[in-house]
């Protein structure tokens, strides 16, 4: 079945689906918490380094939410962390199919220190676009969602972003100056000179030096944050809180639901990389599988500039000072 065989009608109804199984799933990841405040202990498995771990949280809750799908949609394709990890493969596996692309446990490591950025992230896809993005962190009883057509939501009541009247703020207009930037240490911690590690430094230091520092690079950002969770990161670039994520290493499962919320909302996703002319470049739509994203959030018109031209200088202005990251990706 292909995307345009899904009418608004049908998406609805998976959307509806997606937020009560997101919702029951976040609660199994808070009952796991709070079993270990009780003295429960937890197993926590290394997989391609110390920093990346699966618990048996991540693979009870993957089945779970599996299970459900596969119950009520069997004709659609599903793509889940854990399982995908136990695969030999590390290509790129979604096509044009209705897909499922889930991450059960989404900030495994916060998870295993009780840091609330945790949470469980739903994407739905069809024709490789994410048209359904559900994430709760039960922790804190957070819940973003969309559909296509429905628009962004926080806890289904509030509309993202969260500053709307009289209109969507611009963005400022000597971004990055002013902007809240959000990034990820990531997982390729390998200590060599212009390995992914150094690069991502480098980039950091730059987007927050003062201005006129590092050879124009100094970009003066408001501030820096790491969630640990790139849904998350994705979710609040949504909410208008964070104003940029640049980040690269994650996977699609990371990104599928935090990437459907964003775009309803407004905002503007693309890759992380610079191109050769960071000035005239175009600015392409994000590739899913491709590991590099950078992300802006939603924006209003100013006097002089739509939101989109402000969203679009942003990117620009991020471009010209990072490095490129070194992440592939067969198949994406
Ligand atoms: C990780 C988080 C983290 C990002 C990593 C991801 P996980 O996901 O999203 O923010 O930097 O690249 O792998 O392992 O906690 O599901």
């Amino acid at each position: 079945m292909a995307t345009s065989d899904l009418s608004q009608g049908q998406l609805d109804e998976i959307y509806a689906f997606a937020v009560d199984l997101g919702r029951q799933a976040g609660q199994l990841l808070l009952n796991r918490v709070e079993k270990r405040i009780a003295g429960d202990s937890q197993s926590v498995e290394e997989k391609d380094s110390a920093v990346d771990i699966v618990t048996q949280t991540d693979e009870d809750v993957e089945i779970f939410i599996r299970t459900a799908i596969e119950k009520k949609y069997p004709s659609h394709k599903f793509l889940g962390e854990e399982s995908y990890a136990k695969g030999q493969s590390r290509g790129y596996l979604i096509d044009e199919q209705p897909t499922w692309c889930v991450d059960p446990l989404d900030g495994t490591v916060n998870f295993t220190h009780i840091f609330p950025m945790f949470c469980v992230s739903i994407g739905f896809l069809v024709n490789h676009r994410p048209v359904i993005g559900v994430i709760y962190a039960p922790f804190q009883d957070q819940l973003f969602s969309s559909c296509v057509n429905r628009g962004a939501w926080l806890n289904e009541k509030s509309r993202l972003p969260l500053l709307q009247y009289p209109s969507v703020p611009p963005l400022p207009a000597n971004a990055p100056s002013q902007c809240i930037l959000s990034c990820e240490w990531g997982k390729d911690r390998r200590d060599v000179p212009d390995g992914n590690l150094h690069r991502k430094i480098e980039s950091f230091v730059n987007l927050a030096a003062e201005v006129g520092s590092r050879g124009g690079k100094g970009g003066m950002v408001h501030g820096v944050r790491s969630l640990g969770s790139a849904t998350l990161d994705l979710a609040y670039v949504a909410m208008g809180s964070f104003d940029i994520w640049w980040e690269g290493g994650c996977w699609e499962w990371d990104v599928a639901a935090g990437i459907a919320i964003l775009l309803e909302a407004g905002g503007l996703v693309t890759t992380a990389n610079p191109p050769e002319d960071p000035d005239t470049a175009p600015i392409e739509d994000v590739r899913l599988g491709s590991r590099l994203y950078l992300a802006i959030r939603p924006a209003g018109p100013s006097k002089i500039e739509t939101g989109r031209q402000s969203q679009e200088r942003t990117v620009r202005e991020v471009w010209r000072r990072v490095r490129e990251l070194a992440y592939t990706r067969p198949g994406a």
